[in-house]
């Protein structure tokens, strides 16, 4: 297992691996790793020589300067949880100078107005510096593959649009969900729900179970007001929003059209804790 901290370390490794035409996989993370970020990495391993997972704690990306200060940084638990998958890894876990060279803000994108929709409208700038940080790292690693999770649906999708409109020769792969036995869905976040709160999370992915039974035969706003009189009825959850979108645009879906993708997303507070999900409809 490789720990590097330095762009100069990372970059003379890759021009090696480029030379032997071995492939890259990135997968970029914020660290406080668990089995959801696991799957990204085996992901990875089955299908790249090499495997480079970034741990670095964004500063951009956050709204709120205290979630950035609370965000857990806890490096050496990711360094063995990893080496419990394979010691054969680089690991990439710079220091906020050495990616933004005293100068901590974001670019500013235009992704063709996903930007705007679900997590758009409630953490403002969010994607400016989720954009910003991944173009520096596929910059800097160069990868042939990179990693994402379904998790984060709007994410993966604004990557791609990233990728694309920046002629960014990078293959950007999704990956399934992982979820807890419960079907709560794997998060950094999860770690600081209470006990009661832990048993009472698992109703959001319920309810988007029975979302996805009704999509054949109700209309989206009837669905919607569905799952918003069930939060109403749960007094631990609080719902911040429940939208079925197209898949391609993340557009409220109005009228359904056949061959269209839908999701339904969702963003709930449990106390201070907000947990996203999302379920493929059709
Ligand atoms: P982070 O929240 O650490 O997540 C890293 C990657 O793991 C993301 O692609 C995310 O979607 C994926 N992931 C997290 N939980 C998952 C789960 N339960 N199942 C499947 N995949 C899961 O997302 C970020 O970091 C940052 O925004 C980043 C892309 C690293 C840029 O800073």
């Amino acid at each position: 297992m490789k720990v590097f901290s330095e762009i100069e370390q990372i970059t003379s490794a890759i021009e090696a691996f480029k030379v032997q035409h071995l492939t890259i996989g990135l997968v970029p993370t914020m660290g406080a790793l668990h089995q959801g970020h696991l799957a990204l990495v085996k992901n990875a391993m089955a299908n790249n020589d090499i495997v480079i997972v970034s741990v670095f704690v964004n500063p951009t990306q956050f709204d709120k300067e205290e979630d950035l200060k609370k965000y857990p940084r806890t490096l050496d638990n990711d360094v063995l949880l990893l080496e419990s998958i394979s010691k054969d890894m680089i690991i990439f876990a710079p220091p906020v100078k050495a990616i933004y060279k005293g100068n901590t803000v974001s670019q500013i994108f235009d992704f063709d107005g996903l930007e705007f929709e679900m997590e758009g409208r409630f953490r403002h700038g969010h994607f400016d510096g989720v954009g910003t940080i991944v173009k520096k790292l596929f910059e800097i690693v160069k990868p042939d593959n990179a990693y994402f999770g379904e998790k984060d649906f709007q994410q993966l999708q604004i990557i791609k649009k990233l990728v694309s409109k920046y002629h960014i020769p990078v293959h950007v792969v999704g990956c399934k969900i992982h979820r807890e036995s419960s079907g709560l869905a794997m998060s950094s976040r999860n770690t600081r729900l209470s006990v009661t709160q832990k048993d009472e999370v698992p109703f959001i992915y319920k309810t988007l179970k029975t979302a996805k039974k009704h999509f054949g035969t109700k209309s989206a706003n009837q669905i919607t007001k569905w799952v918003t009189k069930q939060f109403e009825n749960n007094p631990l959850l609080k719902l911040e929003y429940f939208i079925i979108a197209d898949v391609d645009s993340l557009k409220e879906l109005k009228r359904k059209s056949k061959n269209k993708k839908y999701r339904a997303f969702i963003a709930v507070y449990a106390g201070e804790i907000r947990l996203i999900d999302n379920i493929a409809l059709n």
